[in-house]
């Protein structure tokens, strides 16, 4: 997978070092509760996976499906959502697990429709975030890295589902991105 790679943003020890700072930063703001952290699938599979461990907390978890992208590079504009967590996030602290905040509309959708249905409290840790492409106002209240316009894989996050499991972050030589299906 390297070698399909122009750049690497990010390597997995900088990112090791900053997720556990984030843990760090959570378990102080949260002691004395058990929040309940919610992987938004796929993307933040991987992030969630090692923040969790880097929480030194009583944690609960869930997961659900967003999607807006469909296999492009530029967002659909349309947020799917796949979920039965109604009755679980209510009443709870509740934290939103994010790969990548970009025009923010997954979030802002998902926030939104969490708060009508009761939580205690909500907040948004994201590893990414691209703020030049925000359509929606909303913002993270944890982040990991802010980066600049530029589509990434890696770390969970993919190009057409590929890429995945790329350990680093990084952006793809520009005749990868060309093969865009459908
Ligand atoms: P938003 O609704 O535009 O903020 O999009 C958020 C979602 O789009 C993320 O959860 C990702 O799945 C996807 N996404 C946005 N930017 C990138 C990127 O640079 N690489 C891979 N996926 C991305
Ligand atoms: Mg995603």
């Amino acid at each position: 997978m390297r070698e399909d790679m122009r750049d690497i943003l990010l390597d997995r020890a900088e990112i090791a070092r900053r997720v556990k700072e984030l843990g760090r930063q959570i378990t102080e703001d949260y002691r004395g509760e058990t929040p309940l952290l919610v992987c938004i699938l796929k993307g933040s599979v991987v992030f969630f996976a090692d923040l969790i461990r880097a929480i030194d907390l009583p944690v609960q978890l869930e997961f659900m499906t967003a999607s807006s992208y469909g296999s492009a590079t530029v967002s659909s504009g349309e947020v799917k959502i796949k979920s039965d967590l109604d009755e679980k996030i209510f009443g709870r602290h509740v934290i939103l697990v994010e790969d990548i905040i970009d025009s923010g509309r997954t979030i802002a959708y998902i926030r939104a429709d969490m708060l009508k249905k009761g939580v205690k409290s909500l907040r948004v840790c994201s590893l990414l975030d691209k703020p030049d492409r925000r359509v929606s106002e909303v913002a993270a209240d944890y982040v990991g890295f802010t980066i600049p316009d530029e589509f990434v894989v890696g770390y969970g996050l993919d190009f057409d589902q590929m890429y995945r499991n790329f350990p680093d972050i990084g952006v793809l030589k520009p005749e990868k991105y060309e093969k865009t299906a459908d």
